[in-house]
């Protein structure tokens, strides 16, 4: 996708910082901004109309999670559905231990650092050279009476897919040993569109979606809870979605997120095979052209529209100054850690040096990508690595 950024054109291959909304979604919100602006809680009929909304949209979310209706709670954003599914999941159980991967997003992590000062232990699992959770480490990990545990579906900056599935069988496992329930929630946002969000099949009690990521509006997102696991309100006012998210619901945003979920789920088969054909295309044309290219992570249990690397002799910020510069935008780890000069938690978790991690180059496509844009990055990009490693070897005298 070419977008035009203060007038000259940018070929756009950060969808997983964030993706346009949609004509189709912008369509769907229009009328609950000034037509149909009623509060969900009034009584009045006209107010019924956005309480419709609301629950016709639940009930669409629900269609896709494979989940019933009740079981979906709309948060503000994938933020705070990690923040709500961890210390909410975590504080309505009696163990005061919970697990997660040295992986998953900010949001996640400083909720479990949160839980910590709070008095609860925390296990981070390490991973493989290829992202992936250890099940063994898990299992040991699980030996503690443990309350919760989270597992990201999908990383947001190699694209590792984790097997929630076979997660879910050793937590039922340990919950049974134990005796107590545990809860096993899954941060997905970077799964929706490529990757199946049902439920049921995945076996987990908790889910988190950010409409952004699949061409929804920013600023709304979804907790699937599973009915009967206990969850603690994170969020205290007028009772609202069920009494476990209070606040004036966001009406247009929930509408929207509804159509672009429905679209990613109908649209997620061709979508994927299309961002992995191009995506492949991208990785082959990069290795022939630049020496010293090195691709982060496993390239077999990976979204598919997902590609990271780390090029010998470079750093990534003047990497993305010079790609920006020829009208590329990309990013080197997750969009809110983009402007930390530290390396990336998850590269050095699979076991890259600082130098490399500081190296490494994300790049992600969506729907909208094309051919072009493809062409135009493997023509840009050996450029853009030659020049600053001929500034770097000037500056050495090497
Ligand atoms: C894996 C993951 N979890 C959570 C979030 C946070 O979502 P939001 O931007 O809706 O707060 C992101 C956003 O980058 C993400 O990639």
């Amino acid at each position: 996708m070419t977008i035009d950024s203060q007038s000259h054109s940018v070929v756009y291959m950060d969808h997983a910082a964030t993706t346009p909304v949609r004509p189709e979604v912008m369509d769907a919100m229009l009328p609950y901004f000034s037509e149909e602006f009623g509060n969900p809680s009034s009584l009045y009929g006209s107010a019924e109309v956005s309480r419709n909304a609301v629950e016709q949209a639940r009930e669409r979310v629900a269609e896709v999670l494979n989940c019933r209706p009740s079981e979906i709670v709309f948060t503000s954003g994938g933020t705070e559905s990690d923040n709500a599914a961890i210390k909410g999941g975590a504080s309505a159980r009696e163990a005061r231990h919970v697990i997660t991967s040295a992986i998953e997003h900010a949001a996640v992590l400083h909720s479990c650092e949160q839980l910590e000062q709070a008095g609860w232990q925390s296990t981070y699992l390490p991973v493989n050279a290829d992202g992936l959770i250890d099940l063994e480490a898990l299992r040991r990990a699980l030996s503690l009476p443990t309350g919760l545990v989270s597992a990201m579906y999908a990383n947001n900056e190699i694209g590792a897919i984790q097997p929630i599935q076979a997660i879910t069988e050793v937590v039922r496992e340990a919950a049974d040993a134990h005796g107590a329930g545990i809860t096993f929630h899954t941060d997905a946002v970077q799964a929706a569109g490529t990757l199946s969000l049902d439920v049921a099949a995945l076996g987990v009690d908790m889910l988190t979606l950010s409409a952004h990521k699949f061409h929804g509006p920013k600023g709304v997102g979804v907790l699937f809870i599973r009915r009967g696991i206990p969850f603690a309100t994170q969020m205290a006012g007028g009772g609202q979605e069920n009494d476990r998210r209070s606040g004036t619901e966001n009406v247009p945003a929930i509408v929207g997120l509804a159509t672009a979920l429905e679209l990613a789920e109908l649209e997620r088969e061709s979508v994927s095979s299309q961002v992995q054909r191009l995506r492949d295309r991208l990785l082959e044309g990069i290795m022939e052209r630049v020496s010293g290219a090195h691709a982060n992570g496993t390239m077999d249990q990976r979204l598919p529209n997902n590609l990271n690397l780390w090029f010998e002799g470079i750093e990534a910020e003047p990497l993305l100054i010079g790609l920006d510069m020829a009208g590329i935008a990309a990013s080197s780890q997750s969009a809110c850690s983009s402007a930390s000069l530290e390396p990336s938690h998850v590269l050095t978790a699979i076991g890259l040096s600082e130098t490399e991690a500081m190296g490494s180059l994300r790049l992600t496509l969506g729907r909208d990508t094309t051919e072009e844009d493809i062409s135009r990055v493997i023509d840009v990009l050996p450029q853009v690595v030659a020049d600053l490693r001929s500034m770097a070897s000037a500056r050495t005298g090497a």
